[in-house]
């Protein structure tokens, strides 16, 4: 009886010291010296022991009872005196790291905002498409030279007999014979913002970026209607003060057609490293070529309209300054670059 005393105890204060909560401290003290605890049960069964022994037995028992209720406490206080050490209130706290959106879904609806605002339809086309769509409606046959400034991605498939080869839609302008059947009858103001691909990769270009097409049919659409709405978009993008020209160029599905440049925000328009002549060019725009809109079911006796298509990833980086060295960065998923913006 001596013995398992001792041993309960040892065992016991072994626990204890190796308790790291309050919980676990309470849980020990039921174990032991609770009702039915392993103690008090030994204490019970005191009484059928032998008189000249059960004295000795008794002073043993009390004093392991003691002991065990003491070391209870003590490692009470200890666990509340190290708690107090690392708790320190009066430390900052850690921030869970928080996302935000990706530079380039942020330039995306900032762009079709302004656009929603004169009315334009933001709608979304194929980003895997018939050569039809792609090329040939928009005035580009089959081996016609021009072809080779959209270095596209064609699918191996069988050919559609009318709509020709699958490609991976190289420009947003492939929503324009689209949208032209979609609505059917002008009026049509579309803004149509996408992935397009071109097999092209080097620190100017990556292989999927994003276009913003517009396009407007509808009776009396003129050139002046066109360079209203450029100007209306630089302003609201880009800021007041900025300016918009049109210079003379060529496309295949617009006559007469052109490059849109805006004014540097640098130099304001006098010329810097940054532009030329204070001018930063934004990309192509024109009014559409009558072949294109009789592709689309649109007699263009009745009808003229505009279009104009840019990069979305350029158009934003010339409105924040922003000077990307490489603009895969911007695909690459590579946090240190990302969380900058
Ligand atoms: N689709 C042309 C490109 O990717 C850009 C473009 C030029 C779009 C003139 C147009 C336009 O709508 O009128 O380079």
């Amino acid at each position: 009886m001596q013995n398992d005393i001792q041993n309960l105890k040892n065992v016991a204060l072994g626990q204890i010291i190796e308790a790291k909560t309050a919980t676990e401290l309470e849980t020990l003290r039921i174990s032991y010296l609770g009702r039915s605890g392993k103690l008090t049960k030994l204490i019970k069964e005191i009484k059928q022991i032998d008189k000249n022994e059960r004295k000795q037995v008794g002073i043993l028992a009390n004093e392991a009872k003691n002991t065990i209720e003491k070391n209870l406490a003590s490692q009470k206080n200890k666990l509340k005196e190290s708690a107090r050490v690392w708790f320190d209130a009066t430390i900052p706290g850690k921030k869970p790291p928080q996302g935000h959106l990706h530079l380039v879904t942020k330039a995306i609806s900032e762009i079709a905002s302004v656009f929603e605002k004169l009315g334009f339809v933001r709608v979304r086309y194929p980003e895997v498409e018939w050569d039809w769509y792609a090329f040939e409606a928009l005035n580009m046959p089959k081996n016609h030279p021009a072809r080779d400034e959209w270095e596209t991605f064609f699918i191996e498939s069988r050919e559609h007999k009318t709509l020709g080869q699958i490609a991976l839609t190289p420009h947003t302008s492939s929503g324009q014979i689209r949208e032209m059947e979609r609505v059917g009858k002008p009026p049509i103001r579309m803004i149509n913002i996408a992935k397009c691909y071109r097999r092209q990769s080097d620190v100017s270009h990556v292989p999927m970026f994003h276009q913003f097409e517009g396009l407007v049919v509808d009776r009396g659409i003129s050139i002046a209607h066109l360079k209203g709405t450029l100007d209306y978009f630089a302003k609201n993008f880009f800021g007041p003060d900025r300016k918009t020209r049109l210079r003379p160029f060529h496309f295949q599905f617009t006559e007469p057609s052109f490059e849109v440049d805006v004014t540097c925000d640098v130099c304001k328009g006098k010329g810097c490293k940054l532009c030329t002549d204070g001018w930063l060019e934004l990309g192509g725009a024109g009014m559409i070529h009558p072949i294109v809109l009789k592709n689309g079911g649109i007699d263009p006796k009745r009808f003229t309209g505009f279009a104009f298509g840019w990069g979305v990833e350029r158009t934003y980086m010339m409105k924040s300054g922003l000077k990307i060295d490489d603009i895969r960065l911007l695909y690459s998923s590579d946090l240190r670059f990302l969380t900058q913006f």
